[in-house]
């Protein structure tokens, strides 16, 4: 079995897709971290950003492993650095990369295999799971939130962290991310064909998990 999850920045994919792996005894697939670890590896190996072709090499020559839930190049363990805004700010260079993608693709639909062969189900979560590398997947979920509801979020996460953030900046950003993974030619965002849509304002990570477990068993 095979659960999509895709949906916008900042809407809970990651902590969602993870919490429901977990209850399902599913393994989990975060693809976001796929992409981030190409564009730190070009930050690594100081690509020309302007020459697509330098980028597109470093990810044939890297080795990218997902191992429970931590992200591996080249055997190092990068889960923690692959968050760092820098990585954040290059990464449309590894996601607007048609070859870049179609390594990805390739790559996530190969763990897929790997795990059904082994009798073992998936829950994987991006943008273009449902709609492009899983379309015929048994449960495909959009989780979504409005932009000010994710802007109320990451505020709260900033807090407890003892960091400080202004609100209408946080939004501008959030928009402008939405923006990017909406109108990009490849692979943009869109809510996948017979994908049911959950959106989770005013909802709690635990409130949304219980909603999951419902739909996925109507799958
Ligand atoms: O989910 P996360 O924020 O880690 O994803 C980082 C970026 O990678 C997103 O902004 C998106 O542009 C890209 N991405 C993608 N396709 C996926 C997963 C992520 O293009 N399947």
């Amino acid at each position: 079995m095979i659960i999509t999850i895709d949906g916008p920045a900042g809407a809970g994919k990651s902590t969602l897709a993870k919490m429901l792996a977990a209850r399902l005894g599913y393994d989990y697939l975060d693809t976001g971290s796929m992409y981030r670890t190409v564009a730190l590896a070009g930050l690594r190996r100081n690509v020309n950003w302007d020459n697509p072709t330098e980028l597109e090499n470093v990810a044939k020559s890297i080795r990218l492993d997902i191992d429970n839930g931590r992200t591996l190049l080249d055997g190092e363990d990068v889960t923690d650095a692959v968050r760092s805004q820098e990585v954040t700010g290059h990464i449309r260079f590894a996601a607007n990369n048609p070859d870049i993608r179609l390594l990805m693709v390739n790559q996530q639909r190969a763990i897929a295999e790997r795990l059904a062969k082994a009798g073992k189900s998936l829950v994987t979560e991006g943008r273009d799971q449902g709609s492009i590398v899983f379309p015929d997947a048994e449960c495909k979920i959009y989780l979504t939130a409005t932009p000010e509801e994710r802007t109320r979020r990451r505020l709260s996460e900033m807090r407890q962290r003892n960091e400080s953030g202004d609100f209408d900046e946080i939004l501008k950003s959030i928009n402008k991310r939405d923006n990017e993974d909406v109108n990009r030619k490849i692979a943009p965002l869109i809510r996948p064909k017979n994908s049911i849509e959950l959106i989770t304002d005013g909802m709690n990570a635990n409130e949304v998990l219980e909603r999951l477990c419902e739909i996925v068993g109507k799958c």
